[in-house]
């Protein structure tokens, strides 16, 4: 299985799908959600992306779908290019599908053994071999603490410079075994995660492009459009929470010369949404899961 689709029904649900809108899938992946689009749709288009071009295998035959490999982040030009500058709903679903992770050889899990390479597209220059030999000790520290969220990272930097110092550090056990002595033995399994996830955010520039991305809905959703965000981690969710409630990543309010708010988007959930105990059973993955839906003003 390339991927299990999260949420399938409040997605579907909250892009509020018209059978002959056009939509974006930001995330194609396995398909999974856009196959349920598309039985939404009628006369409609979905334009789906994915910087990955093994998501190109999941495609369907379907005349309604246009995909574009590139990065979610060109969406506003690609869209242009396509003659749909306006779409009726944008979905998103963040972070990597579990073909990716499961893939020993690309490098994102430290489950198994492999070259440490963890790009989405591999095609780009930046791969976490040369985030872990090139990068400063200072550059590490900020890295594994900024996208990690971990405390000792000057620990973490420290440990990688100082491995690297008599041998590059190219495999998932060498980065292991140079960060033995700071990873806590209660809990193991987390720490790893984090390290592996601070990576991951930083040779794929995770959070930029996010920001890029959530910047230009504003512009191509039509009123009354669909933003639909799936995220897996505080500080993706942390900037889907603020964008949707202020129009910026950052949350700052923007406010016209007679103190009134300018808000591009309407929350259409007051709380998040998170997959229930069925969900989470059925599939592991989908226990981070937190789904944020807004419409445009
Ligand atoms: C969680 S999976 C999406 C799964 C999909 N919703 C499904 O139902 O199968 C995320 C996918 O988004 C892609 N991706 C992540 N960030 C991206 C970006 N900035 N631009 C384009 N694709 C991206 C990954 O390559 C991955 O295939």
């Amino acid at each position: 299985m390339y991927h299990v689709p999260v949420l399938l029904n409040a997605v579907v649900e909250g892009l509020n799908i018209k059978p002959d809108g056009i939509y974006v899938d930001a995330t194609f992946g396995g398909g999974g959600h856009a196959r349920a689009i598309l039985e939404k749709l009628k006369t409609g288009k979905l334009i789906a992306f994915d910087q990955d071009e093994n998501a190109r295998q999941n495609i369907p035959d379907d005349e309604r779908l246009i995909f574009v490999h590139n990065n979610f982040r060109y969406m506003r030009n690609f869209l242009r290019y396509l003659h749909y500058e306006k779409v009726d709903g944008i979905l998103a679903d963040l972070g990597v599908s579990s073909h990716q992770f499961d893939a020993g050889e690309r490098g994102f899990s430290f489950r198994s053994d492999a070259e440490l390479d963890m790009r989405m597209n591999p095609h780009a220059e930046l791969d976490a071999q040369k985030v872990l030999n090139t990068y400063s000790e200072e550059q590490l520290s900020h890295i594994f603490f900024e996208y990690g969220e971990i405390r000792n990272a000057r620990c973490l930097a420290r440990a990688i410079t100082m491995a690297r110092s008599s041998a590059m550090i190219r495999s998932v056990n060498d980065l292991t075994r140079a960060i033995e002595r700071c990873i806590p033995v209660y809990d193991s399994y987390k720490y790893l995660a984090k390290v592996f996830q601070a990576i991951r955010i930083e040779v794929n520039d995770e959070l930029n492009s996010l920001r890029d991305f959530l910047n230009q809905t504003i512009e191509c959703l039509n009123v009354g459009g669909r933003l639909v965000v799936i995220s897996y981690h505080s500080l993706e969710d942390r900037m889907v929470k603020n964008f949707i409630r202020t129009g910026n990543v950052e949350g700052k309010v923007d406010k016209d010369l007679y103190g009134n708010v300018h808000r591009p988007f309407r929350a259409v959930n007051k709380d998040v949404i998170t997959p229930d105990e069925v969900e989470v059973t059925m599939n592991n993955r989908a226990r981070s899961a937190k789904l944020r839906i807004a419409e445009k003003i």
